[in-house]
């Protein structure tokens, strides 16, 4: 079944109407899947069964507690990027034996947490990262497991925004530098592996393949103890399909058949963030204006790029449909914001009905780094989240208030 569509006219979350959120919840309004989540971390340990990799969560994507409880309870493990998501993730339940934690400017204070949790792996991005880790760890009298992030210097076809593998990128580790650290004799840090992330929204696995070649290269230089392997994120989501489009197996194919050729078996990780939850979710919105701009009628809701950024940011692109189905004339569309930017913009050039205040709309595809790079610019409080399970719902992130603004200014 999908997960969102209309049932008799009104757009529906599994067996919820989402007027009826937006009605009990007001907008803009958060609503995610329970039951698509899961399916989707099913998909992904199929498709990676036969490697068997830990499979970790990307807490980025989405971190809302209610959300990681769900990925606990399906037996994922997670990539947190600083000490605020390593504090959720294990809020969340989660076991610190299956976190791991990358992050390209890790401070003393985030290193020690990881040090003080013994965590799975911890990921370093740079040569002073590296020995500010050592330093503690003789410190602190643990001996971490550490993964180098290696830069391959690839460049997918994605985003410039969310490449993370090119040789200019800030992210990772060139290979001369990896390889002087490597033969560095470190007294407290059990080097074991190394790891790679070369964006998001990867297009297809071929640049996946070419960094296999280059990161397996470095790993067959290395003694056997440097047995993991992890592999990041950047499964793509389909968002200009009505489904999305699964592309796990299709990576892991192309991983099986890489690795099958390296002289040893390795410890796998993978980072999977929006391919488990960007379908999940649709984000509610309420029209509070419409005006007819040149050739285009520009409607303008109640959240904008403080409640979703990627249209501003990344250009992206996020069905709009209403949520009530219509046959009515459709008309090229703006939808805006209300905050006071030029940008602030969460689709162009669209085909819809012609909309007046207080109609309802869903912007789609919105569960992964919706909510999550939210911000209360304008002085707006932070949206709320519902959860539907089939055919409950209940909230899990109440909406922020005025007074919420308030509370960590200190007065003068
Ligand atoms: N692992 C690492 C080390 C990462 O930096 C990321 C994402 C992931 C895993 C998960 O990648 P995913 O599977 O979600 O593609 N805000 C942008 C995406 C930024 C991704 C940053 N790193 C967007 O909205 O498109």
């Amino acid at each position: 079944m999908n997960t969102f569509q209309y049932i008799k006219g009104k757009l529906f979350c599994d067996q919820i109407p989402l007027d009826d959120l937006a009605s009990e919840f007001g907008t803009p309004l958060y609503v995610y899947s329970a039951e698509r989540l899961r399916e989707n971390v099913t998909h992904v340990q199929a498709a990676y069964a036969k490697l068997n990799p830990l499979i970790c969560y990307a807490v980025k994507a989405n971190e809302n507690l209610a959300l990681l409880q769900i990925f606990n309870e399906k037996g994922l493990g997670f990539d947190v990027v600083s000490g605020g998501e390593l504090h959720r993730a294990r809020r969340a339940g989660a076991n610190p034996n299956r976190i791991v934690f990358a992050g390209v400017g890790k401070t003393d204070a985030e290193l020690i947490l990881a040090l003080q949790e013994k965590i799975n792996k911890i990921s370093v991005e740079s040569a002073d990262e590296l020995y500010a880790l050592d330093r503690l760890a003789g410190e602190l009298n643990h001996r971490p497991s550490v993964l180098l992030r290696l830069n391959p210097d690839v460049a997918p076809d994605t985003h410039r925004h969310i490449l993370t593998g090119n040789a200019e990128s800030k992210f990772g580790i060139s290979l001369d530098v990896a390889h002087e650290l490597r033969k560095h004799d470190w007294k407290n840090l059990d080097l074991c592996g190394v790891h790679f992330h070369i964006g998001s929204q990867i297009p297809d696995p071929t640049s996946i393949s070419a960094t296999l070649d280059i990161v397996l290269g470095f790993l067959e230089a290395c003694p056997p103890s440097w047995d993991t392997l992890d592999m990041g994120g950047g499964f793509p989501v389909g968002y200009e399909n009505e489904r999305v489009v699964n592309s796990f197996a299709d990576f892991a194919k192309v991983a099986a058949n890489r690795l099958a050729r390296f002289p040893r078996p390795l410890n796998l990780i993978i980072e999977p963030g929006r391919s488990l939850i960007a379908d999940t979710g649709a984000l509610l919105l309420t029209v509070q204006a419409s005006k007819e701009t040149g050739a285009y009628q520009t409607v303008i809701v109640d959240g904008g790029m403080n409640t979703l950024l990627r249209p501003a940011l990344y250009d992206a692109h996020h069905h709009v449909l209403p949520l009530q189905e219509t046959n009515k004339d459709t008309y090229p569309t703006h939808l805006a914001g209300p905050v006071c930017e030029s940008t602030d913009y969460l689709a162009r050039d669209r085909q819809l009905p012609e909309l007046s205040r207080n109609d309802k709309l869903a912007v789609m595809t919105t569960g992964a780094y919706g909510y999550s790079m939210a911000s209360h610019y304008n002085a707006r409080p932070l949206p709320a989240e519902v959860l539907v399970d089939g055919d409950s719902y209940q909230l899990i992130r109440r909406r922020e208030k005025h007074e919420d603004l308030d509370g960590l200014d200190l007065h003068i």
